[in-house]
């Protein structure tokens, strides 16, 4: 799979103030922007040519952070979502820009890091049949689209933010799709809220028995930042792995580098550009070898 979108709509209500005047996919969390952590995810998946969505007062602004995508040796191709109306719209958006590919899809407010995730990444990506979404465990799953399991382990039946939910594992908003994903999005009808939801959309490859669920465990994190509280903690989170462990969290221009779309001259140049932070330092580093 080449292709990937990254969707940065909505409105951010549940972030307000913060995010009367900007998106809130451009709130930094600790030392990035919001949109980096999925931005590096795409990447870590070995995606290349993305399609960034957003609202047509907020584009501008991606396009000044993110630019064409030479400099991370990808591609950025900008489209609008005039109105909120729903995550499965992306592939409606796309379609066009899809042309009858597999495409994956990455939300701009999602941020998932951890042991062995390349590897769960390119083999998502690589799955040329089907879809696959990734389920990870949390106290709160009524927040989420949830799946439950059968005895033999195979996914059973998903439900969008169900009240009594059957399971605690919520899908996070990562998702791989197979070439039938334009066909499909665009038999989904707006649900009670009026949003074409990417739960439908999973039910229909759900149905298909084609869906495959994959786990995230323990050694993974996985966060969203649209509230005060999870925007807070997806900064300490990211802080705490950095200081401790000197390693990267989110960081395109890193993973860019370490998956080869980047060479060490590129890496130092964008190293040069964030001047005297820590993150320019670290990037140094990695550019000139004196660093894991
Ligand atoms: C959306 C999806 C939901 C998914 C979540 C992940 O929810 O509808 O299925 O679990 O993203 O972040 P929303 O952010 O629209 O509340």
């Amino acid at each position: 799979m080449r292709k990937g979108i990254l969707l940065a709509g909505g409105s951010g209500t549940r972030l307000h103030p913060m995010t009367l005047a900007s998106s809130k996919q451009l709130l930094p969390v600790y030392d990035k922007p919001m949109v980096y952590y999925p931005l590096t995810v795409l990447i870590l998946a070995g995606i290349r040519d993305i399609m960034v969505i957003s609202t047509p007062a907020d584009l501008p602004q991606f396009k000044r952070l993110l630019g064409d995508g030479e400099r991370l040796g990808v591609k950025f191709t900008y489209a609008e979502q005039p109105s909120p109306d729903g995550i499965a719209q992306a592939f409606v958006i796309g379609r066009d820009w899809i042309a009858g590919e597999g495409c994956a899809l990455v939300l701009g407010d999602n941020l998932i890091f951890g042991d062995h995730l390349a590897a769960a990444l390119q083999n998502a990506a690589a799955r040329e049949d089907g879809a696959t979404v990734f389920a990870y465990q949390v106290r709160d799953p009524e927040r989420y689209g949830v799946v439950s399991f059968g005895h033999n382990g195979r996914a059973l039946e998903i439900v969008e933010k169900p009240s009594a939910p059957k399971s605690n594992w919520a899908v996070t908003g990562l998702y791989f799709y197979d070439a039938q994903v334009t066909e499909l999005a665009a038999a989904i009808k707006p649900s009670h809220r009026g949003e074409l939801e990417i739960t439908d959309l999973n039910k229909l490859y759900l149905e298909r028995e084609s869906l495959q669920v994959e786990k995230l465990g323990r050694g993974c994190a996985w966060l969203d930042a649209g509230t005060p509280d999870s925007l807070l903690q997806a900064a300490s989170f990211v802080q705490t792995i950095q200081s401790r462990q000197g390693m990267l969290v989110g960081c395109p221009e890193e993973v860019a580098f370490r998956m080869g779309f980047i060479d060490a001259a590129m890496l130092e140049m964008e190293a040069a550009k964030l001047g005297k932070t820590e993150l320019g330092r670290v990037l140094h580093d990695l550019a000139t070898g004196n660093h894991g």
